[in-house]
């Protein structure tokens, strides 16, 4: 190769076309009012109903798990709240510059919105992701950590994914905001010894021993619709609501840092945006792969 061209290949790898990162900029030229459109949805949807941030934060969670292993974006779309309103958004975007915004980027972008409207911190969201072409429905999320996971195991699924036990418990205050169904904690407020026994009594209000599996609680009983450390105080006190989140101040290793998180609100929102920041680069679809879904919920 020649000392032109490998100069041109460098400088192509400079602006990113030949990396296929992800850059903050992308789409300042080629969509410079998707974020502020995007945001302005995040806002009216959250002020309408607080849990829909969760329901989005949660998505963008989903989004790259799953997809940083399976390459299929949204496998499970019709059992995940938020969707509407990343659809409404995405007609917003398409409108103003078609075929341009990816729809993960829309839920990166949206997971970060929200959080901020709820209260927590901020980051800059690194763009340009393009959307999977092996959308399914029925892929099993096997990389998705279930609630009734030990320590062990959840430092082994967020390990198996690149991150420290340190970032799963920052990622884990994500459970500040947003609802579980009975079901998923059923077993732990009536069998289960490291739980309050005043909140296991009053979640079985709602969450009887059979029937009322969807019934909802708060996963953060103290400020369900503000993303603050009241999840880190309550786990200190046995009200975490999952088993897996009990598990995280339960005599074991990451006991320490739940108790940092619990004093100091600031070092939790610094820690949870820079796992957030991570999470958002796991394995991205990016260049000429992948494409701009026309619908977020199916392959173009
Ligand atoms: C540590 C391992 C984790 C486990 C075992 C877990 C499990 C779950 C489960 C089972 C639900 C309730 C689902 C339902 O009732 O349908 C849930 C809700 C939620 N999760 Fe997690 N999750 C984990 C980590 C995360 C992370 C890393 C985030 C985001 C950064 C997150 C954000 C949320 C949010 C916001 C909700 C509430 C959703 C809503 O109200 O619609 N979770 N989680």
């Amino acid at each position: 190769m020649s000392d032109s061209s490998i100069r041109f290949l460098l400088m192509l790898g400079l602006i990113g076309i030949v990396s296929g990162e992800l850059s903050s900029t992308f789409y300042l030229t080629k969509c410079p009012t998707a974020l502020l459109t995007i945001k302005a949805a995040v806002i009216s949807a959250v002020n309408k109903e607080p849990r829909m941030g969760a329901s989005l934060l949660r998505l963008h969670f989903h989004d790259c798990f799953v997809q940083a292993s399976e390459k299929t974006a949204f496998p499970n779309v019709n059992s995940l709240r938020g969707f509407d309103v990343i659809d409404k958004i995405k007609s917003l975007v398409e409108f103003l510059c078609p075929g341009v915004v990816s729809c993960a980027d829309i839920v990166a972008v949206a997971a970060r919105d929200s959080v901020v409207a709820l209260g927590g911190p901020s980051w800059s969201v690194q763009l340009g992701r393009r959307d999977s072409t092996t959308a399914s429905l029925n892929i099993a999320n096997s990389d998705l950590p279930g609630p009734t996971l030990d320590l062990n195991s959840l430092i082994t699924s967020f390990s198996n994914k690149g991150f420290t036990s340190q970032e799963l418990v920052a990622l884990s205050g994500a459970h500040t905001i947003g609802k579980a169904r009975c079901k998923l904690f059923r077993t732990r407020i009536f069998n289960e010894s490291n739980i309050d026994s005043s909140f296991a009594k009053s979640l079985q209000g709602n969450c009887p021993s059979t029937g009322g599996d969807d019934n909802l609680s708060p996963l953060d009983v103290t400020t369900p619709n503000t993303f603050d450390n009241a999840y880190f105080k309550n786990l200190q006190s046995n009200k975490g609501l999952f088993h897996s989140d009990q598990e995280l101040f339960n005599g074991g290793s990451t006991d320490s840092q739940v108790n940092t998180y619990s004093t100091n609100f600031a070092t939790f929102r610094t820690d949870f945006a820079n796992a957030m920041i991570k999470m958002g680069n796991l394995n991205p679809l990016t260049g000429s792969n992948g494409q701009i879904r026309t619908d977020c919920k199916k392959i173009n």
